[in-house]
């Protein structure tokens, strides 16, 4: 089933994109010339979304540690990790970027959840035999870019519920530098939230996509229960109206 997604487009916008999509999809363009000249096809909100990643990337480039995206989707912000790590800080082998999904969608919702139409089990799930997909895919930016030969992308399948606990057992060592948030629901987010807390240091940056959200209430129940907003000072991103990130104090 396709993924029903938040939008907050016009008729006129809804329009203009099925003809932008139309048209991409029977571009004349030949694919080699086509992978180059992707920005003819890049709405401002989309371009917005990737200056939001390389802001957010910015905060941390004096902070050690790893990146955590809970909640990758089709993994394009795993691929703008990487490629900023590359152009920001080309050596620097030790910022692993890990992505956290089930790739089957929602799980774990709760009454926290609220009633959105979009709130439901299975939403955003990826295609079958994804997570193989952007392995290899995240692969072979890896190997275009500088230290190419370590291995620094790594997908977590599963629950977050689960699989969050069990990555700090796993790797105790771990310090987080930027966690991303955008699971959009309460459960999982609050339990990662509880996993990474003793793995930042001061400097450390936690974004969050869902923060007073009313369709997505649980995200922000969840972050209040853990940090607390009145804790922190929460930034809101210079690019999108509704993203926010704070750094640990
Ligand atoms: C809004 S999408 C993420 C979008 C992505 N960050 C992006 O910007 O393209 C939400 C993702 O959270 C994942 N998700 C929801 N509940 C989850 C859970 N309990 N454990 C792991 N992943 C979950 C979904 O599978 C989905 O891919």
């Amino acid at each position: 089933m396709a993924t029903k997604l938040q939008t907050r487009k016009t008729e006129a916008q809804a329009t203009n994109r099925e003809k932008m999509m139309e048209m991409f999809q029977n571009s004349p363009i030949p694919a080699d010339e086509l992978m180059v000249n992707l920005q003819l096809y890049t709405r401002s909100s989309v371009l917005a979304k990737m200056m939001y990643i390389k802001e957010l990337y910015e905060l941390i480039l004096e902070t050690p540690g790893v990146i955590m995206e809970f909640g990758t989707w089709w993994g394009s912000n795993l691929a703008l990790f990487e490629n900023f790590r590359a152009i920001h800080e080309p050596y620097n082998y030790s910022r692993r970027i890990y992505g956290f999904d089930t790739f089957e969608g929602y799980a774990n919702l709760s009454d926290k959840d609220g009633t959105d139409a979009l709130a439901f089990e299975g939403n955003y799930a990826t295609a079958s035999g994804y997570k193989a997909y952007l392995e290899q895919m995240l692969d072979l930016h890896e190997n275009e870019n500088v230290m190419g030969n370590m291995k620094k992308t790594f997908l977590i399948e599963g629950d977050v519920t689960k699989t969050s606990k069990q990555f700090f057992k796993d790797n105790p060592e771990t310090i987080v530098s930027l966690a991303y948030f955008d699971m959009q629901v309460y459960a999982p987010t609050k339990a990662a939230l509880e996993a990474i807390k003793p793995h930042l240091t001061k400097g450390s940056v936690i974004a969050m996509d869902e923060i007073n959200c009313p369709e997505f209430p649980g995200e922000t129940q969840a972050f209040q229960e853990v940090f607390g907003t009145a804790n922190v000072r929460l930034k809101r991103s210079k690019y999108l109206p509704d993203r926010a990130y704070f750094i640990v104090e």
